[in-house]
């Protein structure tokens, strides 16, 4: 199978940039819809950034410029082809933002595939109400040109051939696939983040430092980054509304530490801001 032609990937962060960037490299065209002008312009920088830095490293095809030819921006999701294949959010995790983007979409374009890059959300709640039916869980994992996984999140109103087609897609992206039951944190970020938050409570309890911590994990377990510069990649505050919304779900051994709270608080959110477990 290979990617299908027409993609659409609403948000242009990190990871919605990081989304666009293997649809052009494996040959799509891609529409980035962001909410306005200024934040489209930012999104395209950041698939430039991303993009530039594949090519720097010989990992593209084709010259960057030429892949940023198949890019377009809009900014009002009515005005998306009404012939996209797949339209893929990747905006903040609260849930009625991402319902009321579906509701638009699913409007617009009547036959795409409609995937949502939650970590964590569960997809038959986004999926309540609209065509659930071709509404699926599609997460990838930061910096998404390198991290090998798509990990797909079924729930139980998803016909069996719509998974097929997802899965042949992220699989012509180039990515290993896992399927998932949609359940609280899926199976990646569940685990993800209990080892990221006992890590914070370990440095919180004076067990080893942060950068110990992160060594132990590093070179005992093999980790390409401990968990502590890992919530500082993925972000103090991603990573506390993500063990919030879980602890909810599944209960007090997801309750944030205190000494996440009070770093995001100060807004020390991580490589993002400069500041986070550790300083960038
Ligand atoms: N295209 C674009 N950028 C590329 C690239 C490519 N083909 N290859 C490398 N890069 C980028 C890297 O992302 C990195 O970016 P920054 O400059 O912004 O840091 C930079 O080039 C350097 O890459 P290197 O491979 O030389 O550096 P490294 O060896 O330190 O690897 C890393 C960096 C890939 C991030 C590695 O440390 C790693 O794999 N870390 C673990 C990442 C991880 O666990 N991600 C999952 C996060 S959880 C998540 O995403 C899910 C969620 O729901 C929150």
């Amino acid at each position: 199978m290979t990617v299908p032609g027409s993609v659409a990937v609403v948000g242009g962060g990190t990871m919605g940039a990081g989304i666009v960037h293997v649809f052009l490299a494996a040959g799509s065209s891609v529409v980035l819809a962001e909410a306005d002008a200024e934040r489209a312009a930012i999104g395209v920088g950041n698939v430039e950034a991303s993009l530039t830095k594949a090519q720097e490293r010989g990992k593209l095809n084709a010259p960057a410029a030429e892949l940023l030819s198949r890019l377009s921006t809009v900014e009002d999701l009515a005005a998306l082809p009404a012939d996209t294949a797949l339209v893929i959010e990747a905006v903040p995790e609260k849930i009625e933002l991402k319902r009321s983007i579906f509701e638009a979409v699913a409007r617009r374009c009547p036959e795409a595939v409609l995937a949502s890059n939650t970590s964590s959300l569960s997809i038959a709640e986004i999926a309540r109400g609209l065509p659930g039916e071709r509404l699926i869980g599609m997460h990838f994992f930061n910096p998404v040109p390198v991290q090998a996984l798509v990990e797909l999140v079924v729930h139980s109103g998803l016909p069996g051939e719509v998974v097929a087609t997802v899965r042949g897609w992220a699989e012509a992206l180039g990515k290993t696939v896992i399927e998932v039951r949609d359940s609280p944190g899926f199976a990646t970020s569940r685990l993800g983040v209990a080892v990221g938050l006992e890590a914070i409570r370990m440095l919180e309890e004076g067990v080893a430092s942060a950068d110990d911590i992160d060594t132990g994990m590093r070179l005992g377990y093999a980790w390409p980054m401990g968990p502590l510069r890992l919530t500082d990649l993925v972000g103090l505050d991603v990573r506390l509304s993500i063990a919030d919304h879980l602890a909810k779900q599944l209960g007090p051994r997801f309750e944030a530490p205190q000494l996440l709270r009070d770093k995001v608080a100060r807004g020390e959110l991580g490589r993002k801001t400069g500041q986070g477990f550790f300083s960038w």
